[in-house]
């Protein structure tokens, strides 16, 4: 078995079985306002959206796990198939696998099962493909847009990490004059000033990876190799979401467990929200139900919230009322970032 083959099914395990989180949200430090006369049930509510150019009947995205091995290619056919009974997105793992070693990419194809909603390619800004190489690999697979995820820490703290960073942000560019392109961070989040440079590299979404779900340091450090990066690390999502308000279309992952967590980085400027973690871990445990009935309940949710607050649909959940408050509204504060209009829209 070849090293990345090794690594990702190490990586499937240690993420199943122990405890990968670290730090929070900070979703917790902020209050949506509840609107007493509400005229709405969660029966009325429309969280019809769309991501990409693709619509989704609800604004979740499966975010990027697998591919490449076997039980791999699996696990991807399942939860696409869950993807689109429920028409929300749906992400493949690094395509490093496939371009690496073509016979694996069947293990990413996922169209057949995923006919009509949103599928989302992924390779490492860090790899240095060449455009046409992610064009390739996008194309192979049918996928709508190419994630290229920056994972500095991990790349730090993993034992074989690729530590050449100099041209990530020129493969963004490249890649993103021929495909559609998700920058997407993995969990320590992205600030301001890279929004900014990743809008003019002309990206068409962010996703915002945060602090406060999986860690990849943690994960990494679980596999006790020799590398190093500081475990209390990133921007937590809530914090990301807010700095990266750039006017591309914002994906917010990391740490999002419930619809409330949802509506609330929706209401702080996301268009939707992507999770990862508790998808292998609801399937892990009870199969494509499992994941069936842990997405339904998040939507579920994030319909009651919605109602609670008087947003009949996505556009007007966007500009609900949400108070910023403690670490949170310290850190737009230092970063000069205007939260006060949140609250009262
Ligand atoms: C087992 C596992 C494998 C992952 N593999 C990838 C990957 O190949 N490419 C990528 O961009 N993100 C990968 N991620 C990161 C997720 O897409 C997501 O950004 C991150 O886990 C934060 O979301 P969460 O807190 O909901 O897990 C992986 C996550 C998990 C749990």
């Amino acid at each position: 078995m070849n090293q990345t083959k090794k690594r990702k099914l190490e990586h499937l395990d240690i993420c199943a079985n122990q405890n990968v989180e670290e730090g929070t949200t900070w979703l917790e430090h902020t209050k949506l306002v509840p609107d007493a006369l509400t005229k709405l049930n969660p029966t009325q509510i429309d969280t019809s959206t769309t991501l990409l150019g693709k619509k989704l009947r609800a604004p979740l995205v499966i975010s990027a796990i697998t591919g490449g091995v076997e039980e791999a290619g699996k696990i991807n056919r399942d939860l696409a198939g869950i993807a689109e009974q429920l028409g929300i997105g749906f992400g493949v793992g690094s395509q490093r696998a496939m371009i690496e070693h073509s016979e694996t990419w069947e293990t990413f194809y996922v169209r057949e099962q995923a006919p009509t909603t949103l599928v989302l390619g992924n390779v490492g800004a860090v790899n240095n493909y060449s455009a046409e190489q992610i064009l390739n690999a996008m194309q192979k697979i049918k996928a709508d847009a190419m994630c290229m995820h920056l994972n500095v820490a991990q790349e730090l703290a993993q034992p074989e990490g690729d530590t050449s960073f100099e041209h990530c942000l020129e493969n963004i560019k490249a890649a993103s004059k021929k495909l559609p392109v998700v920058a997407k961070e993995t969990g320590c989040g992205i600030n301001k000033q890279n929004a900014l440079a990743l809008k003019d590299a002309g990206v068409k979404a962010i996703d915002v990876g945060g602090r406060g779900g999986t860690s990849w340091i943690k994960v990494e450090a679980l596999r006790k190799g020799a590398g190093y990066a500081p475990i209390e690390w990133g921007i937590p999502t809530a914090a990301s979401i807010l700095e990266t308000q750039v006017g591309v279309q914002l994906i917010a992952t990391g740490g999002i467990r419930s619809g409330i967590q949802t509506a609330k980085a929706i209401a702080l400027g996301a268009d939707s929200a992507g999770l990862a973690l508790p998808v292998l871990r609801w399937y892990y445990k009870n199969g494509k139900e499992g994941v069936k009935q842990g997405l339904e309940q998040m939507i579920l949710e994030l319909k009651t919230t919605m109602a609670l607050t008087g947003s009949k649909d996505i556009k007007a959940l966007k500009n609900s009322n949400i108070v910023v408050n403690g670490p949170l509204f310290e850190w737009c504060q230092s970063r000069n970032i205007d939260v006060t209009r949140l609250g009262n829209r």
